[in-house]
């Protein structure tokens, strides 16, 4: 809660192009306060939400955090309960492309979008990135952090919904299989922009998104509130990038235990915007 608090004040502040010193007049409180509550290390006095989400433009409970996470909890949530990975533990092939593309000689900043319970985003802790993840299953990140400990590495994890979450930092991959169908179409191009402009000059975005297609039917786990990706509708987002490799590609999935047809868009594009 208090991220997502800190994260809210920080972010709908920006949105406004407010500067903590206008939030902290507006309030009568010291700009101090207000660097404290966006960085989490204290919360606003109840008696000041109110007044803050009123500066911020949005609810208390937007501010909170809580419409977000109400009205979405994930398809996924029981299955990840239960104590076998639903998933698996197996990285995909995707972040073996991710190795390729980015070997970690250092460091890098690596942000999973929805990493589920984990798998990719433990297998790239262990070959060395530096990575965060979120995902809006708390039962899929309490078994991420699970695999993270078994393997003796750690995963920066935190509960968010794509729709809200926005970057406050650069990163050097983003990396997200089987989720950004799960943004709202009308965000799509604020997210994308956003995830485009955190990206450190070299970096790459690994994506993988479900691809609508005629001759394919609704997989039986589709959810109502997904929205499907139209062919191309991903590179157009990036097609000021270098596309290191992009693919559509339809394949056969099990997942829910009735056989069934996926079609998919992957792209690994990197940001040379400067070269
Ligand atoms: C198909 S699973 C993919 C999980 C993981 N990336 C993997 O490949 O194993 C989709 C994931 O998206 C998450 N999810 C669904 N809606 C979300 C939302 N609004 N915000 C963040 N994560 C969401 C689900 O909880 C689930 O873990």
């Amino acid at each position: 809660m208090r991220d997502i608090l800190s994260g809210n004040i920080a972010r709908y502040r920006k949105e406004l192009g407010y500067t903590q010193e206008t939030i902290a007049e507006k309030l009568g409180v010291t700009f101090q306060a207000v660097s404290k509550w966006e960085t989490g290390q204290t919360i606003p006095d109840t008696t000041l939400l109110p007044p803050l989400a009123g500066i911020l433009g949005i609810s208390i409970d937007k501010l909170l955090g809580y419409s977000a996470f109400q009205s979405d909890i994930s398809y996924y949530e029981e299955n990840y309960q239960k104590n076998e990975y639903y998933w698996g533990i197996q990285p995909s092939m995707m972040c073996l492309k991710v190795l390729e593309l980015l070997p970690p000689v250092k460091r890098y900043k690596l942000l999973d979008v929805g990493c589920g319970e984990g798998k990719d985003a433990v297998f790239f802790a262990r070959c060395g990135y530096d990575v965060s993840a979120f995902d809006i299953s708390e039962a899929g990140l309490e078994k991420t952090k699970r695999l993270a400990d078994y393997a003796k590495v750690t995963v920066n994890t935190f509960r968010a919904n794509i729709w809200d979450y926005r970057l406050d930092e650069h990163v050097d991959v983003i990396y997200s299989s089987g989720v950004l169908h799960y943004i709202k179409p009308e965000l799509r191009d604020e997210i994308m922009a956003d995830y485009k402009m955190h990206i450190n000059e070299n970096g790459i975005t690994a994506f993988q998104v479900f691809v609508e297609k005629p001759f394919i039917a609704a997989a039986p786990e589709k959810e109502a509130h997904s929205h499907y990706w139209k062919s191309g509708q991903l590179s157009y987002y990036f097609h000021d990038w270098y596309f290191e490799h992009c693919t559509e590609t339809v394949f056969d999935c099990n997942s829910s235990g009735i056989p069934h047809k996926h079609a998919d868009n992957r792209l690994f594009a990197r940001n040379n915007s400067t070269g």
